[in-house]
């Protein structure tokens, strides 16, 4: 575990080193491998359903069928953000030997802990080098796919998870500036509030999106290093630097909507696309929402990393999956190929909001926004997200999202410092 998380820390500059070997690496074959399926049913499952994310994999789709056009796809979602129906589904269906073809999972101990460990999966080593991907992706990337040697899903984009979104129209009015501190975050949302506008928008039906917000807050407390120890022992959940997090994570639930525990993460993000609040953080699917309502970045909405973490990227990866007994196995794997593939990545990322696995996406294609992403992934600290299945074992997350859930209502911060105390030694990372 403490080799995965050390691999997200040399990401950047295997990212750096990858592209030099791609580019004078053999060459990809020039389509996919896979010759068109015969036909079949074929379930992809997944929890994308919100605008952005819904058309980026529609447009996945598009690309399988036009390669694959007997194969009849259905799209098994489930709705609620960051898989939190989703993901109890899949496992009452795996349990019961009835798999999907495919299915969405989080890079790093999302995959490995709850599947890859658990005997669940095929390994798709052999998707990998039969289409000459080995050199097309940063080994930071594939070394959080694998396991015992073997690489077991397939990556098919990168997403951030630390930044804040804000409504330029709100800050030029008020006379504001994106805040790059929380300092900076408190003097301007006081204004904000002082000006009638509710500051931060929340949508934390889900417990997740609470959690989403405080690894940022994390983050920007205690920076990259010590919020990288969190998740392997050597940062103690006691220590002041987790407490400044817990006060500053209360002090922002007085600048948020009231009505945040009713909303979803798009809904919040619909605030600020709309004007009735200033503020999000959030992932930057988020971005895929703002242009899914017909946003332009930098002009309908702006961004920053949030408060206090310039320079550090926290990373997720969504990737698909061969779980053993896939049915119509043949058509897991063309779907597979579609994922991994640059045609793929490149249909898809663009609406989604994130910017490709791969080291060879074709930069053209990708917004303002997303080539900023792009930029600041090769150059950052790269630190795994914890909401996001990247840091933490499944376990863990939840056990954490348990306090969150508490912690959001009575905003106390020694019981919530005790819980968070208690996951890390649940989880057996702390003793
Ligand atoms: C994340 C996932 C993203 C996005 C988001 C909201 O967990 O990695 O792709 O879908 O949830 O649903």
């Amino acid at each position: 575990m403490a080799k995965r998380n050390i691999c997200y820390a040399v990401m950047a500059v295997l990212l750096v080193v990858s592209l030099a070997v791609a580019a004078c690496g053999p060459e990809e074959p020039a389509q996919p491998t896979t010759a068109p399926v015969a036909g079949g049913e074929l379930e992809i499952f997944s929890w994308w359903t919100a605008g952005g994310e819904a058309e980026g994999l529609n447009a996945m789709f598009g690309v399988f069928g036009a390669k694959h056009p007997n194969v009849e796809i259905i799209n098994a979602t489930v709705a609620g953000g960051a898989g939190s129906n989703a993901k109890a589904v899949l496992a009452t269906r795996m349990q019961a030997g009835d798999p999907p073809g495919s299915f969405q999972v989080h890079a790093g101990h999302e995959l490995i802990d709850s599947w890859v460990v658990a005997g669940k999966m095929e390994s798709i080593t052999f998707i990998f080098e039969d289409n000459g991907w080995l050199d097309k992706y940063p080994p930071g990337v594939i070394e959080v796919l694998s396991y015992d040697g073997e690489i077991w899903s397939v990556p098919v984009n990168i997403h951030r998870s630390n930044v804040l979104w804000y409504n330029k129209q709100i800050f030029a009015d008020n006379g504001l500036k994106p805040p790059t501190t929380f300092d900076e975050f408190f003097a301007a949302a006081d204004a904000l509030q002082a000006a009638g506008v509710t500051p931060l928008a929340l949508g934390d039906n889900g417990i997740w999106a609470a959690t989403h917000l405080f690894e940022s807050v994390l983050l920007g407390a205690m920076g990259p290093e010590a919020y990288r120890g969190l998740w392997t022992g050597e940062t103690d959940w006691n220590g002041p630097k987790v407490k400044e997090a817990l006060e500053t994570f209360a002090q922002m639930m007085a600048y948020v909507n009231e009505d945040h525990a009713a909303l979803s993460w798009d809904q919040a993000a619909q605030m600020v696309a709309d004007g009735s609040a200033a503020m999000t953080i959030m992932g930057d699917w988020a971005e895929g929402y703002f242009k899914s309502i017909g946003l332009t970045p930098d002009v309908g909405f702006g961004w920053v990393p949030s408060p206090g973490t310039a320079g550090t990227f926290i990373m997720l990866s969504d990737s698909f999956g061969l779980p053993k007994d896939a049915p119509n196995r043949d058509a897991a794997i063309a779907w597979l190929t579609v994922c991994g593939s640059k045609e793929g990545q490149d249909a898809f990322n663009p609406l989604k909001g994130s910017i490709p696995a791969r080291t060879d996406g074709d930069r053209s294609l990708y917004d303002v926004y997303l080539q900023s992403a792009m930029d600041d992934f090769a150059s950052n600290e790269i630190v795994p997200s914890l909401a996001h299945g990247a840091a933490a074992s499944e376990g863990w997350v939840t056990a954490f999202s348990d306090v969150m859930t508490f912690f959001v209502a009575d905003l106390d911060v020694a019981a919530a410092q005790a819980g968070m105390v208690q996951a890390c030694q649940g989880a057996g990372v702390c003793p």
